[in-house]
């Protein structure tokens, strides 16, 4: 994986508190204030790099940013969309689903929408192929098999400000 918020010197800085502490999961804290110091708030990439880097599930990562005040996520949008793109969601449909998702909302995928209402990620799985395509809106998770038509996910993001 290549990294875009993970340079050099965040590496170096990573590497010291790996060695400093007996765990890696205790690097995470002074990583990520490593990370918000640098770049204001934390980009959710760079959680994605982190946990790549250390080895340890973006989850567990994201639990941390979200749990402590001190930390702040990058604003991307006011809403966002995580959509799976790993094997069985793709089987499934996830990319038909991606191009309503872009139609209806006006954003990309990795990117937000013009009016700051919605920001999609593709993720790797979420944990729920029985219900593939999967996809989650903030945290509210959806059946994406249930969803047939424009008009029925319509109606979901109808529910989102
Ligand atoms: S593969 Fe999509 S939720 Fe698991």
């Amino acid at each position: 994986m290549e990294y875009k918020y993970l340079t050099k010197e965040v590496i170096e800085k990573i590497e010291y508190f790996k060695n400093k502490y007996l765990t890696k999961e205790q690097a995470i804290i002074p990583s990520l204030h490593t990370i918000q110091e640098i770049y204001r708030d934390i980009p959710h990439e760079a959680v994605r790099e982190l946990s790549d880097y250390l080895k340890i599930p973006e989850a567990e990562i994201e639990g941390i940013v979200t749990f402590y005040d001190m930390f702040r996520f990058e604003k991307k949008a006011r809403n966002h969309i995580r959509l799976c793109r790993n094997l069985p969601c793709h089987l499934a449909g996830s990319r038909k689903f991606l191009r309503m998702l872009e139609k209806l909302t006006g954003a990309e995928a990795g990117g937000h929408s013009p009016d700051g209402k919605w920001y999609i990620e593709l993720v790797e799985c979420i944990g729920s192929c029985a219900i593939a395509p999967s996809f989650l809106i903030n945290y509210d998770l959806y059946d994406g098999s249930s969803i047939k038509s424009e008009e029925d996910l319509k109606k979901i993001l109808e529910r989102y400000d």
